[in-house]
């Protein structure tokens, strides 16, 4: 325990912690992630992922933040030998579950993160692979990025794929005003501390938690991310910045390619996810 997190952050990653193990039940039971098989889980991914991916039989993955191991398993269908990593017990066992009963091989384990070196027994990976709503939950990624190199094997690729800061620093949805417009209404940039969320409702339909109902978020610039990886010893390949969405966050937005979704061609194009590609280079120490 104790990667340089001072005591008051582990008390707000506790209070997440709780916060995903109440969610975990509801977004079992929601049609959001399609596990009663609704929803083809390969729609998570976009095409340049695995053009970024590369070939992946045989490869040593771990999945950051996995939660129901939605995207752990198309991973693991895809030749890996995957990892999944989850602070929230009640999320570990049900992608445990979920994993068996769709007869994909994949180990989970129920950890902090910023614990992942040690909770992994010191397994090194050929990716680790993150995002789509797990970088918010970080509060210092100079910390994740060290833990980050530390899990990967000389060569091994960091890939991020998340929701744009941009994203994030736009209008709560739906607006108070009831118009679907695009205002700036949030940090972009992290003010070093969290931000306090009011998570009695969470993210997909359902009713609302009862007890654990406060999540604490951190935003991070592309500059702060891009920075802390770089600091952390691996080299950015690639930094793609795209329009689509695996999800209709706004009420406005329209089908796109491989079932995602793209804001109207009237409203100004901006981009909504981004994917990091970083390498650590063959000629390191450790
Ligand atoms: C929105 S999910 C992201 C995963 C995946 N992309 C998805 O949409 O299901 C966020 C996950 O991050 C996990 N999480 C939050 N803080 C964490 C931490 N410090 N260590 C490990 N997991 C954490 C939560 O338990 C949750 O399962």
């Amino acid at each position: 325990m104790g990667r340089e997190l001072d005591a008051d952050v582990r008390a707000l990653i506790s209070a997440n912690e709780a916060n995903w193990d109440e969610r975990t039940p509801i977004h079992v039971a929601s049609g959001f992630y399609g596990v009663d098989g609704s929803r083809d889980p390969e729609q998570w991914f976009a095409d340049f992922e695995w053009t970024d991916l590369g070939e992946l039989t045989g490869r040593d993955v771990v999945h950051l933040q996995c939660h129901l191991g939605t995207e752990t398993v198309v991973l693991a269908r895809r030749g890996a030998r995957v990892t999944g990593l989850d602070i929230s017990e009640a999320s570990v066992r049900e992608a445990r579950r979920l994993a068996r009963e769709a007869g994909v091989d994949v180990t989970y384990v129920k950890a902090d993160v910023h614990d992942a070196v040690e909770a992994l027994g010191r397994a090194r990976f050929d990716v680790v692979y993150t995002g789509k709503g797990a970088v918010c939950y970080l509060p210092d990624l100079s910390v994740w990025a060290k833990v980050v190199a530390d899990l990967l094997r000389p060569g091994g690729a960091l890939y991020v794929v998340e929701f744009h800061p941009l994203l994030n620093a736009l209008g709560v949805v739906p607006p108070s005003n009831g118009r679907d417009e695009l205002l700036i209404r949030n940090d972009y940039l992290s003010r070093g501390h969290a931000v306090e969320r009011d998570a009695t409702y969470t993210y997909t339909d359902g009713p609302a938690l009862t007890s654990a109902t406060v999540s604490y978020e951190w935003m991070h610039g592309i500059g702060e991310l891009t920075t802390a990886v770089v600091d952390a010893g691996l080299r950015i390949e690639r930094l793609r910045e795209t329009d689509r969405l695996p999800w209709p966050r706004r009420p406005s937005m329209q089908p796109a390619e491989g079932g995602w979704f793209r804001l109207p061609q009237t409203e100004p194009r901006i981009p909504l996810m981004y994917a990091l590609l970083a390498r650590k280079p063959v000629n390191t120490q450790g």
